[in-house]
């Protein structure tokens, strides 16, 4: 549990920070309007308060009733540059129309309705005894993630708008504070792991662990397509914390990896690291589960974080998010990238 009482970081007393209940990190912030450009200006106003938090709540925090972004998605990139130098274009990078918004370059749709036709992630096999009866550690979860890992620099921060949602009991967003599950490490593990690199790479260039599994035919790689290196422990370039930087065996290297230097393969010891880290990054007490309602915008930090979607019924359900990527400020091993 998070030390502290509700904090008010404005002297006009016009928004709140406040720790998420029951949750080692993570804060939401509170307005005292709904208006979306009052929330801008506030923003604004306050950003450097409002970084603080973020960076001090280890890059989780939680806006509420922001309905009003939906007849303005514009104010979406607008509060994500107040994150960071740079907001990915989606046309720029050549990412299908169909997966962006039509008037807002920078903002990604996801979503089961069409042109998008993404498929909810499949349904956990068994129930937990958690409050949200999910199952949460990996590998009953197993898609565990940091966004767009496969790229170098991998970008920073992702802002993550509920325009439409199923229950909130389905299609939850799981995140893990890889921080703490760092600091938690026995700190003789934590110095090997130091001089280790992880291989990152795309999910559908069959190089997964599942791929490398199933004896998949290793294909000639496009240059967007190379694999990349991160370091297992990745220093964060604004707090200086040291936090596990892992991801899903979709998302890794099990041809040439997944750790530079040992054994590689589907079960070789890269892998067997790999799924020990993941599985101690994942334990209970370093995670929160969002229960998604319409409005809630969730900014979460790349660099520290992994998350993971639920299961939602998808026949009887629309989900529809909104994303942008922040990106510009890796860390010092990305100088000059
Ligand atoms: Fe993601």
């Amino acid at each position: 549990m998070q030390p502290g009482p509700v904090t008010s970081l404005s002297s006009a007393s016009e928004y709140r920070v406040i720790p998420l209940e029951d949750n080692d990190f993570g804060v939401r912030l509170e307005f005292d309007t709904r208006d979306i450009n009052s929330v801008l200006r506030i923003c604004r106003d306050n950003i450097g308060s409002i970084l603080e938090a973020f960076y001090a709540a280890h890059g989780l925090m939680l806006l509420g009733e922001l309905q009003q972004m939906r007849e303005q998605p514009r104010a979406l990139v607008e509060l994500s540059r107040l994150f960071g130098p740079e907001v990915e274009n989606y046309r720029q990078t050549l990412t299908s129309p169909r997966f962006f918004h039509q008037s807002v370059d920078e903002i990604l749709v996801l979503s089961n309705a069409p042109p998008c036709n993404h498929p909810p992630p499949p349904k956990a096999t068994f129930a937990s005894d958690n409050h949200s009866g999910l199952p949460l550690r990996f590998p009953h979860q197993v898609n565990w993630h940091t966004d767009q890992s496969y790229r170098r620099p991998p970008p920073d921060i992702t802002l993550l708008l509920a325009v439409e949602t199923p229950p909130s009991d389905q299609g939850q967003t799981l995140f893990a504070d890889c921080t703490a599950a760092c600091a938690a490490l026995d700190p003789d593990r934590r110095r090997q792991l130091e001089s280790l690199q992880g291989i990152h790479a795309p999910s559908w260039i069959g190089r997964s662990r599942e791929a490398v599994k199933n004896h998949t035919p290793v294909l000639a790689l496009l240059p967007h397509q190379l694999p990349q290196r991160h370091p297992l422990v990745r220093r964060h370039p604004v707090t200086g914390e040291p936090s596990l930087y892992i991801c899903e065996e979709k998302q890794m290297d099990y041809v040439d990896g997944p750790v530079v230097g040992l054994e590689t393969g589907a079960d070789g010891a890269g892998a067997r690291l790999i799924r020990e880290l993941l599985s101690h990054a994942t334990r209970e007490e370093f995670v929160y589960v969002h229960e998604w309602r319409t409005g809630d915008l969730v900014i979460a930090d790349n660099r520290n974080l992994l998350h993971c979607a639920t299961w939602y019924d998808a026949e009887s359900y629309t989900r529809l998010m909104w994303r942008t990527t922040v990106m510009g400020n890796p860390g010092e091993e990305y100088h000059g990238e």
